[in-house]
């Protein structure tokens, strides 16, 4: 009985945060993420580090996306509503304790959300430093994940804010510009397959005629990095290796010839460093710069013609470089 209780009170709780949802579905898309503003360079990264922890060690199980009946765990949202929200006058000394505690002892007594257990199953223990879930705590303190519409607004900018900040840590150059391009490449890969799947391929054409080089410039511009996607047969013009890019392409073509390894390269270039990053085609990109005609259909070629009269970028097969990732980046 008490068990049915319990239940009703989290779909209560899930059914409020759904509701906030819907009500919020005008709030300006564009708005900027507001972090409270750390006031050291020392707060910020420790904020930054507690954002890549939580990425890549928490949102497996707490992701803020999955729909409900995929849960395995409540978002990080919930959690901070029951451990911050709904606790006002909880200080960020005493989250940062009782975070601390749990997630080194995961168990009935040190939780504060027993209706989770009761849905979930306890959460397995991990092994964090005191110093790493302390970031992790701060992160979660003094971020707006709650917002119901934080990670469809803020979750892309937030990855390449806290990656600038990182830029001072110990990561390489080599390091830091993969960073950049696998999260440029994330989104782009996202919106084309939405597109596609939304609108089919020929319709997805005009979509990355217009997006392709928004989201990468403007992802770019917001942070100082410049981020590009060039090809020695490029499909816009705007796209046109320079001769710097094209000896690297023509470099990493040879290597894949002769079925060795790429890897990347990093030049300081007028005081700046530039990274460069292979881009290689699968199945899925065959469909618009395949074969004209047989992989790619008339319906989406003549939409290419049409956008791009001087399109260069057919005939590809899979496995073949496509162009390269150039990532611009101030010096540390
Ligand atoms: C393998 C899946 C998994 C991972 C990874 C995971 N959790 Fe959990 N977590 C759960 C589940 C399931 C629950 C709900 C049951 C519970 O409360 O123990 C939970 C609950 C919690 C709670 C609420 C505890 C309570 O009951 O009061 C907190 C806080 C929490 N997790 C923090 C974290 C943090 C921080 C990380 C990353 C360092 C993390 N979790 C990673 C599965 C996971
Ligand atoms: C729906 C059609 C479509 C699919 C699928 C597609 N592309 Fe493209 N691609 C385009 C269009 C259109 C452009 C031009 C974008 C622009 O104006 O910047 C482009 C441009 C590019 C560029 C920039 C250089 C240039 O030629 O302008 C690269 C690199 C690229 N695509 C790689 C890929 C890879 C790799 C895949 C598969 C993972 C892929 N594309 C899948 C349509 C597509």
């Amino acid at each position: 009985m008490k068990k049915a209780i319990t239940f009703i009170k989290l779909n209560v709780l899930i059914l409020s945060i759904f509701s906030t949802l819907l009500s919020c579905k005008n709030a300006n898309k564009n708005e900027v993420s507001k972090i409270k503003v750390p006031k050291t360079k020392k707060e910020q990264l420790t904020l930054s580090k507690g954002f890549q922890l939580l990425e890549s060690n928490c949102f497996a199980c707490h992701s803020p996306k999955n729909p409900i009946e995929d849960r395995i765990a409540p978002p990080m949202a919930m959690i901070k509503d029951f451990y911050i929200t709904n606790n006002k006058n909880i200080s960020e000394e005493d989250f940062i304790k009782s975070l601390i505690t749990f997630i080194n002892n995961p168990n009935e007594e040190n939780s504060k959300i027993p209706e989770a257990i009761e849905r979930y199953g306890l959460m397995p223990k991990m092994n964090f430093t005191e110093e790493q879930i302390t970031q992790i705590a701060k992160y979660i303190y003094n971020s707006k994940l709650e917002q119901p519409n934080w990670y469809k607004n803020h979750f892309h900018n937030e990855k390449f804010i806290h990656l600038e900040n990182l830029k001072n840590e110990d990561l390489s150059y080599k390091e830091l510009g993969l960073k950049y391009a696998m999260n440029t490449k994330a989104v782009l890969g996202k919106n084309l397959i939405a597109a596609i799947k939304n609108k089919g391929t020929e319709g997805a054409v005009a979509f990355c005629n217009t997006r392709a080089f928004n989201i990468v410039d403007s992802a770019g511009v917001t942070l100082n990095t410049k981020i590009k996607r060039v090809s020695d047969l490029p499909r816009n013009l705007a796209n046109t290796a320079n001769k710097t890019e094209l000896d690297y392409i023509y470099s990493t073509k040879k290597a894949m010839k002769n079925n060795k390894k790429t890897s990347p390269l990093v030049q300081e270039i007028d005081k700046k460093m530039v990274a460069y990053y292979p881009i290689v085609t699968n199945t899925m990109c065959l469909q618009c710069h395949g074969v004209p005609n047989t992989q790619i259909l008339p319906a989406t070629l003549s939409k290419i013609k049409e956008l791009y009269p001087t399109d260069k970028a057919t005939g590809y097969g899979e496995n073949e470089l496509r162009g390269i990732w150039v990532i611009e980046m101030d010096k540390k």
